[in-house]
């Protein structure tokens, strides 16, 4: 399927494993540099969607769903509109919250159940976010509009910012 036309964002752009790396590298320094001694949940995740939306190329749409209510919604987030409310039955971000386990997808087509919010997303990352008591409080989500944007090496960094930044 082609992707649909981009009006807001730029195409994702590719990078090989040890650019990404790189990439990655940079914005963990530079974000612990710049949240050292913040608390504050929600300027912490509008900052990591900055931070690595302009060192990481491929991202097309970053953001936090929160858990609130028994269920997720929209928080921070930079990209086109995202959906306002997920259930935890329904999408990645559904996934991610329900297993507590990070959901890697090659092709939303798919997986079962994935939620269109920008028909230009065709592949994505959701890690969840846990407290520093352990309690789930958020899943942050990425787009490509590219197949097979992301890999081990997202995730193992992700999962770190997540650590670093919201459990410790
Ligand atoms: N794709 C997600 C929905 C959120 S958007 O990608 C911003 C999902 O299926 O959970």
């Amino acid at each position: 399927m082609e992707a649909a036309s981009l009006r807001f964002a730029h195409k994702s752009e590719v990078l090989s494993p040890a650019e990404k790396t790189d990439a990655y590298e940079d914005a963990i320094r530079n974000l612990d540099l710049i949240l050292a001694g913040e608390s504050h949940t929600i300027l912490k995740m509008a900052t990591i969607n900055c931070v690595l939306r302009e060192a990481l190329p491929y991202y097309f749409w970053v953001g936090f769903y929160l858990v609130h209510d028994g269920e997720l919604v929209v928080g921070p987030y930079q990209g086109t509109l995202g959906c306002l409310h997920i259930s935890y039955d329904r999408g990645v971000c559904g996934a991610a919250a329900r297993t507590g386990s990070v959901q890697v997808v090659s092709d939303v087509e798919q997986f079962p159940g994935h939620i269109t919010c920008d028909s230009n997303s065709r592949s994505e990352i959701c890690v969840p976010v846990y407290d520093g008591a352990g309690c789930l409080i958020a899943v942050f989500d990425v787009d490509s509009t590219e197949l097979g944007s992301f890999d081990a090496i997202d995730e193992v960094c992700l999962s770190r910012i997540m650590r670093q930044h919201f459990s410790q």
